[in-house]
């Protein structure tokens, strides 16, 4: 082991020069003028596995290719009879679009690094942390050091558009991918002192409203006054979602969730979380959210209702007088356990086409669902994936839920029969998502250390 670690602390400065490569592609899976870089990024990325000692190969689909990359393997034994213990390591090299661009303190495909922060879209999210995955396999490889395991990357494209093509390729390829469990580094920790094993993930439910009135924009003089406006009904209509105390009002949205236990309230009050410290964060001039809740339970264990974007009529410079023929709203729900998808997508679009003024058509489309995720933080491969996190960070591991999605990680439970371990090493201030996004070097370095203990740690632990 003394010598993969040495590989590891001996190579950071190569490692981070070859993660800024893999960062200048702009791999955005949400827009479609992108596609060619996704392809070409995939491409790069099954060439590093190639170099580093994998076999890997591009797997083509409808949409964004996946990388399939597979420590060497002389003698396939069947698991059934008895071969080695093999994990998947899951990551994705698709990331969310840079947008606004103004607001980039260097350009999101040039990554910039200035002092322990590696600055680029997807730093954190994920190519950063899928990276450490990739550097602790290599020192193995590389030294000549045997891995306890078999390991198998998949590293999708799709992520940040709802894994569409992944959930066909695990049913597809299930033989392939049969193992004894996920591991994945796509979610945070606290602070750069508390790394984290996360066992709760919340669920989304994605679509748009629209909302139409005349069939063509409208002089605002000629014809303001006799007809409805459409972003005026829309405003009115999503003002109705949320009441006062931050709970949505939409009857039945409530109604399967499961209420906190005091045990893991308790929980979450330990966490390294201050309210102060989040609102400075943040930026914002308060705090909001669902009465009753604290700030960590309301962004991790609680369902929301968020208009993720809004558009209509006139955008551009100056003004122009007009009532616009539509509006629209992007909006996720985020879902906590036990609540279904396709159920909360029911009521609210109920609740939505019982509201609508009859001044006005509305349209919903359904994008992408997924339920929220939870796994007991107290199997055999979690506590060994808390040994490895010690070990790493020199700091005692903590157990949290998250608030963000990876739909992906229900099915590898229901298609692969395999519980999902997350052990992020994202922080809230890298700005996932946001403009000015980060990687910490140190938790990539640490990310590393971690990767390369856990296969000792997971396989010791297996009975
Ligand atoms: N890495 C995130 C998910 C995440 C972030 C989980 C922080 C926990 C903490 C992932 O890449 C992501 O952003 N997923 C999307 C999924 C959606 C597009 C279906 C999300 O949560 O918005
Ligand atoms: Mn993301």
């Amino acid at each position: 082991m003394r010598i993969v670690l040495d590989y590891l602390k001996r190579n950071q400065d190569r490692f981070v020069a070859e993660l800024c490569v893999f960062l200048r592609f702009p791999s955005v899976s949400a827009q479609p003028h992108h596609k060619k870089d996704l392809r070409a990024c995939a491409g790069w990325l099954a060439n590093h596995c190639r170099h580093i000692g994998l076999d890997a190969r591009v797997c083509p689909t409808a949409g964004h290719p996946i990388v399939l990359a597979k420590t060497p393997q002389l003698v396939a034994p069947k698991r059934s009879e008895g071969g080695r213990p093999h994990f998947m390591i899951y990551g994705h090299y698709d990331v969310q679009p840079p947008e606004p661009l103004d607001l980039w303190k260097s350009p999101p495909f040039e990554p910039r690094i200035e002092g322990r922060s590696l600055f680029a879209r997807g730093a954190s999210d994920n190519k950063g942390q899928l990276f450490a995955h990739l550097k602790a396999v290599e020192a193995y490889l590389k030294t000549g050091t045997p891995l306890p395991c078999d390991l198998t990357f998949v590293i999708e494209g799709e992520e940040e558009v709802g894994s569409v093509s992944l959930a066909k390729f695990l049913k597809s390829h299930r033989r392939e991918l049969g193992c004894d469990a996920v591991v994945v580094s796509d979610t945070g920790m606290p602070d750069a002192d508390h790394p984290a094993l996360t066992y709760s993930l919340r669920g989304i439910i994605a679509f748009e409203i629209t909302v139409y009135g005349p069939s063509r924009d409208l002089h605002s003089g000629i014809f303001g006054g006799a007809v409805d406006n459409p972003a005026m009904a829309l405003s009115r209509l999503l003002g109705k979602l949320r009441d006062k105390n931050g709970r949505v009002a939409i009857p039945g949205f409530y109604d399967e969730v499961v209420p906190l236990s005091a045990c893991e309230r308790k929980q979450f009050a330990r966490l390294p979380i201050k309210d102060r410290d989040l609102q400075k964060l943040l930026g914002v001039p308060k705090l909001f959210g669902e009465r009753g809740f604290t700030s960590t339970e309301q962004c991790s264990a609680r369902p929301t209702f968020e208009i993720n974007g809004l558009t209509s009529g006139y955008q551009g410079e100056g003004s122009k007088t007009i009532v616009p023929a539509w509006a629209r709203a992007k909006i996720t729900c985020r879902l906590v356990p036990n609540q279904r998808p396709a159920r909360i997508h029911k009521v609210v679009c109920e609740h939505l086409k019982k509201i609508c003024p009859p001044t006005v058509r509305m349209e919903i489309e359904s994008g992408h669902g997924a339920e929220a995720y939870w796994v007991s933080p107290a199997s055999a491969q979690a506590q060994a994936a808390l040994r490895a996190l010690r070990q790493a960070f020199h700091r005692e591991p903590v157990l949290m839920r998250e608030g963000g999605s990876i739909p992906i990680v229900n099915d590898f439970k229901k298609i692969l029969g395999v519980d999902t371990l997350l052990l992020g090493l994202g922080l809230p201030e890298d700005n996932a998502h946001s403009p000015n996004e980060k990687f910490d070097l140190d938790c990539f370095a640490k990310g590393q250390l971690m990767s390369a203990l856990l296969w000792q740690e997971l396989c010791s632990s297996r009975h």
